[in-house]
């Protein structure tokens, strides 16, 4: 069973939750970063995309509507904010929607090894420590087909003097802690230590609370043991 301490809610609160939508429509130009992230996924011509860590299912919706032929799983821990997404994307025949932990993801059914060539995670993994991001990211490399992508869009380095500020901000929300890998640059080396190619690492949506970056991989080719 899920309890409050197992993770970050995502507002840091949990009554805050279903607040999030409008602050990230005031706050993050929501519109132009879904757009954006949609493009980078389509890039990829994905047939099964994972959306780790799917929150309200904004992004989950805006993927399924851009690509209504392809599977979509939407992944949270959080069962309040997967209501949210239920709710969002009722209709959509494409989306599927699963509650479990990136940091225990042999225990979701429904994540079957190596069936996504695209997993997405959006603003996520700044809500995990720099060793749970690195446990996230190895448990996702798992469900991952031979080749597949992985494209994290999340806080990184402040690009911007109000950048620095707003981010600041967001750290004192979210944790310190969690978010130190983001600010100091270091989630494209953490990418190689689970085991990615790194494709693309480029600084993809300006906000007034810091920088959103795009952090793309390409699962390491299993090679044959002699
Ligand atoms: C800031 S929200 C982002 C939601 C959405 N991806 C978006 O772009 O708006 C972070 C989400 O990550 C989820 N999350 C945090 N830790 C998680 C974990 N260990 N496993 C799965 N989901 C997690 C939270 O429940 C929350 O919904």
């Amino acid at each position: 069973m899920t309890t409050k301490t197992d993770f970050v809610p995502a507002l840091r609160f949990a009554w805050a939750t279903s607040l999030y939508d409008v602050v990230i429509q005031l706050f993050m130009r929501e519109n132009s970063l879904r757009r954006k992230t949609v493009d980078v996924v389509r890039q990829t011509r994905p047939d099964r995309i994972l959306e780790a860590g799917c929150g309200t299912g904004s992004l989950t919706v805006a993927l399924s509507e851009a690509l209504p032929d392809i599977e979509i799983v939407g992944l949270d821990i959080d069962p309040n904010i997967l209501k949210m997404a239920g709710a969002k994307s009722k209709g959509k025949e494409n989306v599927t929607l699963l509650q479990g932990n990136l940091l225990h993801m042999k225990a979701v059914a429904g994540l079957a090894t190596g069936k996504f060539d695209t997993v997405v995670s959006s603003l996520v993994f700044h809500h995990l420590t720099t060793d749970q991001k690195l446990e996230a990211m190895a448990n996702i490399v798992t469900v991952m087909t031979s080749d597949a992508k992985l494209i994290l869009v999340d806080w990184g380095p402040p690009v911007g003097v109000i950048q620095c500020i707003g981010f600041w901000l967001v750290r004192l929300l979210d944790g310190f802690s969690v978010t130190r890998a983001n600010r100091d640059g270091t989630v494209p080396s953490l990418l190689a230590q689970a085991g990615f190619e790194i494709e693309e690492v480029k600084p993809l949506h300006q906000t007034g609370l810091g920088t959103v970056w795009l952090y793309q991989g390409r699962r390491r080719p299993i090679t044959a043991k002699i």
